[in-house]
């Protein structure tokens, strides 16, 4: 007892002076929050904010997921004295910065607590993930609630301003800008601010921005809590707010370093008290595929800023409610299957692997019977449809929505159905370019013959075993069996190629193609009742390992390339295998490759293979899952995997989005744990694989 208040003496001090000198971070400090991250261009213009700029959140500035700098600013008054919250690197005279307590993430909100005057004030950026409710999942909107509490018994005057401008267009270049807003209120309540292009050029991008879209900033007038709204050159609108504490009857034109703006007065403050506003970009269409457009999902329900930002801020309430369980049980079902580390990585992945999709349906029938997911390779080159994407993304919708497997495989299988693409194997991408889900009618994509069938096989298996759908693979059975006779003639030695880690170039042989076809064929033999297939896949799992064409001579490990005694890698293929319980393999070769990890641990993780000093997390996982196969269960070989990648995370030395590739040796110009070319990809749905382990299916959420 005694030693305990002498230590509670000894610590408070130094938590308390903890807490004066940078925010607490929890669970820890991310490379970058995702603060609106819906979609595929509300992922440009993703926001997302540095985790190292929050300590100055005040000045921080929101950024597209590239590093493009983005207006959204955030400014409270509080007892006629302005405070910067976010946003504000230039805040003028008469504002101060609010001091920043608190940093918080969970899977679907990004928090910032800051103190201002004898107000402490919350940021709650939300973006929703709510698979079994395509309306919401899609819903092109984000939303910022501005949450106000007053300090011990003061009763403060509180208002708040916020504004975005032209920058969430992707029109960056002042000197030609050309566009045009316009602002409504319907009924009286919810107010809409939209913004888009002068000239709309549809389906280009510019920087990877969209250049088609509107943006939209939506508010909600109240008779105890007036909305007021400005347009105008950002200096003089901020200065008007923060001199007046209102914007009502000030300036309304477009002017250059335009901004569009609202104010919200909450009065004398007594208790909580939040306000709500939903940002968006709304792109229609949204893409580009079979000789039509497809329109988001969300434009069955509404096609206007002024219909959406009512449906948005509508369904806030609802939408907020799911996601506190959504929120609960990602993280505590992560915790279960891999610890809190493992939590970590997952629930920031979440809104990231998500924001990659876009759900949408025929724009002239609106028929929402039929629904399309294109996933935008981000960061990497921007295809759509990547099959070896499709494939690393897939262990977060097996956990929260398998149906999302098969609606983003249909877009490719149809386009395959029509022999427009001449080979006998399956397309790489549907298309170099996104939005054009085009497809290559001239036989050019990248060549990964055998890492596409395989993924395509295994995938369409792994969403019929989850679903119980028959009906879907018998559909595509001609065109799976072309596929699966391929991966019989070439899958075993394979020729020439790429495999998924395309970076690595052009090798025959190897090791890692010849594991993911013989499970494939096991997986495609169970799906189409063809036992011999599974049989085959079984007899060249066993060549690969028993035989050990696929291993060293004295058995510690596969092998990258046939033959090539120490060459070694992240066998990350076996996942599936696993996770299927397909058994193709058996247990052995998995506690082989599992017990060998340890000894070719470097700095800040074990490479992906032996010529590389990085390594990529969604393999990483990937392979920490399969460390975890019935009679294998080793946790030590689980958890170096998982704080390997929690360390990269959280180690401060990357402000971008998730990135999947890392440095695991330093070299002369870059430490350990330095992130490498990929920023927000899709993959990091790859992140749930060990989650996946223990079901598919496993969010249940009132409603739906
Ligand atoms: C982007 O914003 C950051 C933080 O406010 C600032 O330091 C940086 O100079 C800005 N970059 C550009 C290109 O404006
Ligand atoms: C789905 O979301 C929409 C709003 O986006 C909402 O109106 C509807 O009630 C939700 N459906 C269910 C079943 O929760
Ligand atoms: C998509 O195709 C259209 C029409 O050919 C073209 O104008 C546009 O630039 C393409 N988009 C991208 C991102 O390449
Ligand atoms: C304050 O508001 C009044 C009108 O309501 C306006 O004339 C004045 O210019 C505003 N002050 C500033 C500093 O913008
Ligand atoms: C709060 O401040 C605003 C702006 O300065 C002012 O218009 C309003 O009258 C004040 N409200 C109260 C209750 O003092
Ligand atoms: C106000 O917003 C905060 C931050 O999002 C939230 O924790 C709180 O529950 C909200 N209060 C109400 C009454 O909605
Ligand atoms: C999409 O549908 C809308 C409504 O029918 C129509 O106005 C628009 O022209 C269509 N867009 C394209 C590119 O087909
Ligand atoms: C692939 O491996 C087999 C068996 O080791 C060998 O005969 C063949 O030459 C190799 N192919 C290439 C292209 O190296
Ligand atoms: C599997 O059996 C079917 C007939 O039942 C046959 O058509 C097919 O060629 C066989 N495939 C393999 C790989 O043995
Ligand atoms: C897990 O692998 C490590 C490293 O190879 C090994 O030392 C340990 O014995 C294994 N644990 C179990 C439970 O098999
Ligand atoms: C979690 O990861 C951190 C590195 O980010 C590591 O220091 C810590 O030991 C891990 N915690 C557990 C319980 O494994
Ligand atoms: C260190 O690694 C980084 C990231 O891969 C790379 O950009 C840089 O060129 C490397 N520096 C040296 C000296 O190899």
């Amino acid at each position: 007892m005694e030693l305990f208040i002498i230590f509670l003496a000894f610590l408070l001090p130094l938590l308390q002076q903890a807490v004066l000198c940078s925010p607490l971070y929890t669970p820890v400090q991310p490379p970058s929050y995702p603060l609106a991250v819906k979609n595929p261009y509300l992922s440009d213009p993703t926001a997302w904010v540095p985790g190292n700029w929050v300590k100055t959140l005040p000045s921080a500035s929101a950024q597209f997921w590239n590093g493009l700098n983005l207006t959204w600013s955030v400014i409270a008054r509080v007892d006629d004295q302005a405070y910067s919250l976010f946003g504000v690197p230039a805040p003028g005279s008469g504002v101060e910065a609010a001091v920043v307590d608190k940093a918080e993430y969970t899977a679907t909100h990004s928090t910032f607590t800051l103190t201002a005057g004898q107000a402490t004030i919350v940021l709650d950026f939300f973006s929703q993930i709510s698979p079994a409710n395509l309306t919401r999942q899609i819903a092109p909107y984000s939303y910022l609630t501005v949450s106000a509490t007053p300090i011990a018994t003061a009763t403060p005057n509180i208002s708040v301003y916020t504004d975005i401008d032209n920058s969430w267009i992707g029109q960056i270049n002042e000197g030609t800008l050309q566009l045009s807003w316009r602002w409504s209120l319907i009924d009286g309540s919810t107010a809409a601010f939209s913004v888009r292009p002068g000239g709309v050029d549809q389906y280009t991008e510019v920087q990877d921005t969209a250049q088609w879209g509107t943006a939209v900033y939506c508010g909600r007038n109240a008779a105890n809590m007036p909305l007021s709204r400005a347009v105008g050159a950002v200096e003089d609108v901020r200065a008007n707010y923060v001199a007046n504490g209102t914007l009502a009857g000030s300036i309304s034109k477009w002017v250059a370093h335009g901004v569009v703006a609202y104010s919200q007065d909450l009065g004398k403050v007594t208790g909580p008290t939040n306000v709500t506003f939903a940002v968006g970009y709304l792109r229609s269409p949204a893409i580009y595929y079979d000789g039509k457009a497809q329109a988001t999902y969300f434009e069955a329900t509404c096609s206007t800023p002024e219909c959406g930002c009512v449906a948005a801020l509508d369904d806030f309430a609802a939408a907020d409610a799911e996601s506190r369980q959504l929120d609960t049980q990602i993280s505590s079902k992560a915790e279960d299957a891999g610890g809190a580390n493992y939590s970590d990585i997952v629930t920031l992945s979440a809104r990231q692997a998500f924001g990659t999709m876009d759900i949408t349906i025929d724009n002239s029938t609106l028929d929402t019977n039929d629904v399309l997911v294109f996933v935008k390779e981000i960061s990497s080159d921007g295809n759509v449809n990547t099959i070896d994407v499709m494939y690393p993304l897939s262990p977060i919708l097996y956990v929260m929505a398998p149906e999302y497997i098969r609606m983003m495989l249909e877009p490719n299988l149809r386009y395959l159905a029509k022999n427009i693409w001449r080979y006998p194997f399956v397309m790489h991408d549907l298309g170099s370019a996104y939005p054009n889900a085009t497809g290559h009618e001239d036989g050019h994509a990248e060549y990964m013959p055998i890492e596409s069938n395989s993924d395509l096989l295994t995938l369409a298996y792994m969403y019929s075993t989850a679903t119980g759908d028959k009906q879907w693979p018998a559909q595509y059975a001609s065109l799976f069996r072309t596929y699966a006779d391929d991966l019989v003639n070439h899958g075993l030695y394979t020729e020439s190629q790429l495999s998924s880690d395309d970076f690595l170039g052009v090798t025959a042989n190897q090791t890692g193609l010849a594991v993911k076809s013989a499970v494939a064929l096991n997986a495609y033999g169970l799906m189409s009742g063809q036992s011999n297939y599974s049989d085959l896949g079984r007899q060249r799992a066993k060549t690969l390992y028993e035989d050990k064409l696929g291993t060293d001579s004295v058995q510690t490990h596969f092998t990258c390339v046939f033959g090539e005694e120490d060459s070694w890698g992240l066998q990350y293929n076996l996942f599936q295998d696993v996770l299927l319980n397909l058994q193709t393999f058996p247990k052995e070769a998995y506690e082989m490759q599992t017990n060998y990890y340890h000894s070719v641990h470097m700095e800040a993780g074990v490479p992906l293979t032996k010529s590389t000093q990085w390594s990529k997390t969604d393999w990483m996982l990937f392979s920490a899952a399969t460390a975890m196969a019935p009679g294998v269960d080793n946790k030590t070989v689980r958890d170096m995997f998982i704080d390997d990648v929690h360390t990269f995370m959280s180690n401060g030395l990357n402000p971008v989005p998730f990135s999947d590739k890392f440095l695991v040796q330093g070299n002369s110009t870059s430490p350990a744990g330095t992130w490498v070319d990929f920023r927000n990809r899709p993959v990091v749905g790859g992140h749930f694989a060990v989650l996946a382990l223990d079901g598919a299916n496993q969010i249940k959420l009132d409603g739906n």
